[in-house]
């Protein structure tokens, strides 16, 4: 018995650590890499401009940090191969509270550089340009970015976007930014329009109940394919990825998920056939609700909040 959840853990670790490549994945991947060949083409010439940053912003759960992890590492591998062999791409999480000190020293950490004494933020952040140099980092990653606008002070924020465009003007090593967050990202940008001229943005839009239906019916049968898992008629019946799209809060990340969980449950039985009761029951799981709003139970689904569903386990 132990062997088996041993086992399913395995198997599901799995199917977590595969990322898969979405439609809005290769455009993204497009703006990066030429951003990244133009500061390359600058530093083989000897010149250098201003960098350039890119923010991405869509709800929680449609697959930012996985995306942004998965580009990182995919364009990392690709430096190894290029003019500066030895550039690198450095990625963190906004700190909470996001003061410009704070992030400074999440950022020197990023770096792999523990600051030994207490230091003051203008200190922090010349060893963090020093660092950036040093390390040959063309870009620095700032994943939970909104929360660059939470709670903190107006003064804070002014602090930290403008901090943010010196490293991107700066004259020796310019470092371009990569911003990830939920939708609050905006207002960064609508705070600061000298900051937003130097970013392009990109927005992960929900998922529509319509549109992609035949998409994510698609990803319940790779998912499925991946585990062994024969699918039984009503999985394949549009319906059921309706109403996946709608637990789901309409987003991508929580689609997957909640796919895996459904096969988690289908392994935990010893199921071979991923089935449509394999799917209510992780939901139930996941959110302790009744019958009564369980999207794969009830007909008039739609008027289940997915979003409140979530928040209440959450909380
Ligand atoms: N392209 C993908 N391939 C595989 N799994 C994915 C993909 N995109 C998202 N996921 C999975 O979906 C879940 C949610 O994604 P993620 O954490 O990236 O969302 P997010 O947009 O960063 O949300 P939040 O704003 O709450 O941080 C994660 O478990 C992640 O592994
Ligand atoms: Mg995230």
């Amino acid at each position: 018995m132990n062997d088996h959840v041993a086992q399913t853990a395995l198997r599901i670790a799995d199917l977590r650590g595969r990322f898969i490549t979405h439609e809005r994945y290769a455009p993204l991947q497009d703006r990066f890499r030429l951003l990244i060949e133009k500061r390359l083409a600058d530093i083989t010439a000897g010149r250098t401009s201003e960098a350039h940053g890119i923010a991405l912003s869509g709800a929680s759960g449609t697959g930012k940090s996985a995306t942004t992890a998965h580009l990182l590492s995919k364009m990392q591998a690709y430096l190894a191969g290029s003019s500066l062999p030895d550039a690198t791409l450095i990625s963190l999480r906004v700190p909470s509270p996001a003061t410009l000190k704070f992030v400074g020293q999440t950022v020197l950490r990023a770096l792999g550089y523990n600051l030994t004494a207490e230091r003051q933020a203008w200190y922090i952040w010349d060893l963090v340009r020093h660092q950036l140099r040093e390390r040959k980092v063309l870009f620095l990653h700032l994943d939970e970015a909104q929360d660059l606008s939470a709670r903190g002070t107006r003064h804070e924020l002014d602090a930290v976007a403008s901090m943010l465009k010196t490293l991107m003007t700066d004259a020796d090593w310019p470092v371009g930014i990569l911003l990830s967050g939920t939708e609050e990202l905006e207002n960064i940008l609508n705070h600061d329009p000298q900051l937003a001229r130097r970013m392009d943005t990109v927005h992960f839009a929900p998922l529509s109940p319509v549109l992609n239906v035949p998409d994510v019916a698609r990803l319940i049968a790779g998912y499925a394919r991946r585990a062994d898992l024969s699918l039984s008629g009503e999985i394949t019946d549009i319906t059921l990825s309706e109403r996946l799209i709608h637990a789901a809060a309409f987003q991508f990340g929580l689609v997957i998920e909640m796919i895996i969980a459904s096969i988690e449950v289908a392994f935990l039985e010893g199921s071979s056939r991923l089935e449509w009761r394999h799917f209510t029951a992780a939901y139930t799981l996941r959110s302790s609700c009744l019958d009564a709003f369980n999207p794969f139970i009830v007909s008039d689904y739609h008027r289940i909040d997915a979003r409140k569903v979530f928040t209440r386990e959450m909380a």
